[in-house]
């Protein structure tokens, strides 16, 4: 299946769970609470062994990384970061950031879900740049996290890196598909776990970074549709995964290469 054939049927947004702060519930404590009296879900909290942004930051800096591609841009913070490369796209249909700060290059800035952005893109026909790293930060739906996987990989340059954020939650509360709380990772970290079942020729790693965790993902193959050929499949397994499992058994995970 071609990647633009496989963005045509999924450029559908209107049922996402939006990442907005509108859903956050007062009483935040006592559902915690309630949570961890029902499901025996507790805090665990991560051993860090770095933070985030210095990881992407290290990255980014690197000679090798040239194209970039975040989804999920929100104030910048890391865009803003990529002002010497070559190209720095960042996808996000509501960013905040100030108005000229990313509208010459190397920065195109999207306003749009990441899904338009790679059916556009792949619509156009051969795109003209591939990508050395990508950092996936979008919606915090796996569906969604895993599409901009997908399409990342279909732009992946030789030896390309992606970075997938928040895929170590550190309570199952803060896992829920649909944000209720203020840390909130969604169940994005399905993603890894579908890539090691359904993809064992990519390296994924998943690390402790501060303050939900980072999967560094490699051995990328564009020409590889495995994921597009089979994505009902991909999906139903990712849903099958049980999180208060997954939460148990998360040092085993990390530990996992
Ligand atoms: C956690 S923030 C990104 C933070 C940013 N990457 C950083 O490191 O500073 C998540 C952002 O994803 C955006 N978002 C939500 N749905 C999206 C989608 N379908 N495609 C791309 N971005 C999306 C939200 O508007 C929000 O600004």
């Amino acid at each position: 299946m071609q990647a633009a054939e496989f963005f045509r049927t999924y450029d559908d947004t209107s049922a996402a769970p939006w990442s907005g702060y509108a859903n956050y519930v007062a009483r935040e404590n006592e559902l915690y609470q309630a949570v961890a009296e029902l499901y025996g879900d507790v805090q665990r909290p991560l051993k860090p062994v770095s933070i985030y942004k210095e990881e992407l930051t290290r990255r980014i800096r690197s000679p090798q990384v040239r194209r970039y591609l975040e989804t999920g841009v929100s104030t910048g913070e890391s865009l803003r970061i990529c002002a010497d490369l070559e190209l720095a796209i960042g996808i996000d249909p509501a960013p905040n950031v100030p108005p000229d700060l990313f509208d010459k290059p190397p920065f195109r800035l999207e306003k749009k879900p990441s899904d338009t952005f790679f059916r556009e893109t792949f619509e156009a026909g051969t795109p003209d740049f591939a990508l050395d790293l990508a950092f996936i930060d979008g919606l915090h739906v796996f569906e969604y996290a895993l599409r901009d996987f997908i399409g990342v990989e279909a732009l992946a340059a030789p030896g390309c890196e992606v970075l997938i954020h928040d895929v170590l939650p550190r309570r199952a509360a803060e896992a829920a598909r649909h944000r209720f709380t203020r840390p909130w990772t969604g169940d994005v970290w399905r993603v890894p776990m579908v890539l090691r079942h359904f993809r064992p020729d990519l390296k994924v790693r998943l690390v402790e970074s501060a303050p939900t965790g980072l999967a560094i993902i490699t051995g990328l193959d564009p020409a590889n549709s495995l994921l597009m050929e089979r994505y009902d499949e991909v999906v139903a397994y990712g849903m099958g995964l049980k999180v208060l499992e997954f939460m148990a058994a998360r040092d085993a995970h990390v530990a996992a290469v």
